[in-house]
C-alpha cells in the first residue's frame, strides 16, 4: 500500500512539474533585453491573432558575392515564435550562387526545396553526406554540422527552411578565419594555407590583421 502511494505521488509530481507551464504562450516583448531564456513575454492583454501571423518570406536581395537572397522569419520579427523552438526562412539563389560553408550551432536544419535544382551536404570527421535536391524534395542537417547549398542547376533555385529554434545562430566558415582580426600569419599557421592566400580572402570577407 505505501508503495503504491509514493508511485502515486511521484506521478502527481511529474505531471505537475510537465505541465508548470503557467501560459499559453509567450508572444515576445522585443522592447525588452534577449536573454539566454528568451524574451519575457508581452501581455496577454495586449496579444491579438496578428501576432501569430508572419507577413513577407518573400525574396530577399541576391546582390551579393554569393548570390544568395535569405529572408529570416525567426524571433526578432516574428515574436510570437519566443520559446516555440523553431523558425523558418526563405533562400533564393541565382545560378552560379551559393551559401558558403556553415554552421548553426544547436539547430536542426530542414531544407524544403521548391524551385530549381541545388546540391547540399553537410561533413562530419568521418563522412561526407550529399544530395542534389529537385523540386519537393528535403534534406535534414543535424545540429552543428557544416554544411553547403549551391545551385547546381539551371536558372534561379528557391526553398524554404525550417530550424529548430526561434533564433538559429549562424558561423560562416569564410568569416570566422577570414572576417575578423585573427592575425594572417596565425591563420596561415593553423590552417596550412599561404600567408598571401590568407591575405588575400582577408580582403575579400573584410577582415584586418
Ligand atoms: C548591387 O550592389 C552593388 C554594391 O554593393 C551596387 O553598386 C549595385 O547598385 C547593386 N545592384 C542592384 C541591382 O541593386
Amino acid at each position: 500500500m505505501k508503495i503504491i502511494h509514493i508511485l502515486f505521488l511521484f506521478t502527481f509530481i511529474s505531471f505537475t512539474i510537465c505541465h508548470a507551464s503557467v501560459n499559453d504562450f509567450c508572444v515576445a516583448d522585443l522592447k525588452a533585453p534577449n536573454t539566454n531564456s528568451g524574451y519575457p513575454c508581452k501581455p496577454v492583454a495586449k496579444v491579438t491573432s496578428d501576432d501569430f501571423v508572419f507577413h513577407g518570406l518573400v525574396a530577399g536581395s541576391t546582390n551579393n558575392s554569393f548570390k544568395l537572397g535569405v529572408t529570416p522569419a525567426s524571433v526578432t520579427n516574428f515574436p510570437a515564435l519566443n520559446g516555440l523552438g523553431i523558425s523558418a526562412m526563405r533562400v533564393d539563389i541565382e545560378e552560379g550562387g551559393f551559401a558558403p560553408m556553415h554552421t548553426h550551432p544547436g539547430a536542426t536544419e530542414l531544407i524544403i526545396s521548391i524551385q530549381g535544382e541545388v546540391t547540399v551536404g553537410f561533413v562530419t570527421p568521418t563522412g561526407v553526406y550529399s544530395k542534389v535536391l529537385k523540386s519537393g524534395d528535403l534534406f535534414v542537417v543535424p545540429p552543428g554540422l557544416l554544411h553547403y547549398v549551391i545551385n547546381s542547376g539551371k536558372g534561379k533555385a528557391m526553398g524554404y527552411v525550417a530550424f529548430s529554434s526561434e533564433k538559429p545562430s549562424v558561423q560562416i566558415l569564410d568569416l570566422l578565419l577570414f572576417g575578423n582580426k585573427l592575425p594572417s600569419n596565425l591563420v596561415a599557421k593553423t590552417t596550412y594555407l599561404d600567408l598571401a592566400q590568407v591575405k588575400k580572402l582577408k580582403a575579400k570577407f573584410g577582415g584586418s590583421g
